[in-house]
């Protein structure tokens, strides 16, 4: 297995850090548009590997035949939020740089499955779709993954329980309106409500979707280690073939309600990418929560094709 992690920055090096330290893959490679800095990376990873006990080789490099008949490719290339800036902000630059480094890449590894990080997340896959020509299940995006880790994350801190127990769906985009959902959450097997009154319940849900700026706030820039961490699981997810359940920035064409967009559902990962996109039962509010996540998504889109139609 090759996994290519595009964009050697704080969330592409933690990706190639976590797949490399779980050894899930033969070979990591880090492709980075700034020389130096990739190869920098790769060799400081391939150093640690004494100390951590793996054998994935890592590969640092500024030239796309190195990426060459890659399985799985993270695409983390783009600029980051800073402090008063939403991920929506980024879109006109992420968008050129996902399409340029998608359309690199796509060419020397045709049969590969691509996970997209870079914000404003919803759209950039998109972009990455658009620009592999790939079939929709073996494009996606990484938001939910690390959106519920968060929500499990504020869970733990306040009941004191371990976040191994911590069971929980999101959905919707990566943004604001992101849709944590309390109905599908479980401690132990034992749902949420239970055991956490509702106004305190709705704060960590308030924290959750504002999660990613709490850290810009606090550090000038956004986060990348619960990302980092949160593409890995879904490349191992790819790998193993374990038939995971996670939440996906996926394609759809129905579910839900939602026609040709891709937005946070949940997805049985394999080694064909999106296996199958899982429909739960929503309530009225549910929906209707999801429907404006779906508008945030597509007001993006449309701002997305008028920068495009002006040049
Ligand atoms: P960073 O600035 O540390 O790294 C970005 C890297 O991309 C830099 O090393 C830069 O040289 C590289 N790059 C820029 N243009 C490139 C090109 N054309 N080809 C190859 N590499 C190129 O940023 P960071 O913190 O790693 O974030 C990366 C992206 O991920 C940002 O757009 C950020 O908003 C997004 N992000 C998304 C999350 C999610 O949940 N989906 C979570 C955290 C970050
Ligand atoms: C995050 O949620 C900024 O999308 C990034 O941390």
């Amino acid at each position: 297995m090759k996994v290519t992690v595009i964009g050697a920055g704080n969330v592409g090096a933690t990706v190639a850090e976590c797949v490399a330290r779980k050894d899930m893959a033969n070979e990591v490679v880090l492709i980075d548009i700034v020389e130096g800095l990739p190869q920098g990376k790769a060799l400081d990873l391939a150093e640690a590997a004494p100390i951590h006990g793996f054998d994935t080789t890592v590969v640092g490099t500024n030239d796309y035949a190195d990426t060459a008949n890659s399985d799985i490719c993270v695409i983390t290339a783009g600029l980051a939020r800073k402090p008063g800036m939403s991920r929506d902000d980024l879109l006109a630059k992420n968008a050129a740089i996902v399409k340029s480094v998608t359309e690199q890449f796509v060419a020397h590894s045709p049969n590969s499955i691509i996970i997209v990080v870079s914000n404003p997340l919803d759209v950039m896959t998109y972009v990455a779709y658009m620009a592999s020509g790939f079939p929709s299940n073996r494009v996606m995006g990484m938001a939910g993954v690390l959106d519920t880790a968060r929500y499990r994350a504020f869970l733990s801190m306040e009941l004191g329980v371990s976040v191994r127990d911590i069971q929980a769906l999101l959905m919707g985009g990566h943004g604001d309106t992101m849709v944590p959902l309390p109905r599908y959450t479980t401690i132990g097997g034992i749902a949420v409500t239970e055991l956490i009154d509702s106004e305190t319940l709705d704060s960590i849900v308030a924290r959750t979707k504002t999660g990613g700026g709490e850290i810009v706030k606090l550090m000038g820039t956004s986060a990348w280690y619960a990302p980092g961490a949160a593409a890995a699981e879904m490349v191992e997810a790819i790998i193993k073939n374990s038939g995971r359940v996670l939440p996906c920035a996926a394609w759809c064409t129905g579910q839900y309600g939602l026609n040709d967009l891709f937005i946070g559902v949940p997805c049985k990962l394999g080694t064909t990418g999106i296996e199958e996109i899982i429909e739960v039962d929503l309530d009225d509010d549910e929906i209707a929560q999801m429907n404006v996540s779906a508008e945030h998504v597509r007001t993006n889109l449309a701002n997305l094709e008028r920068l495009q139609a002006a040049g």
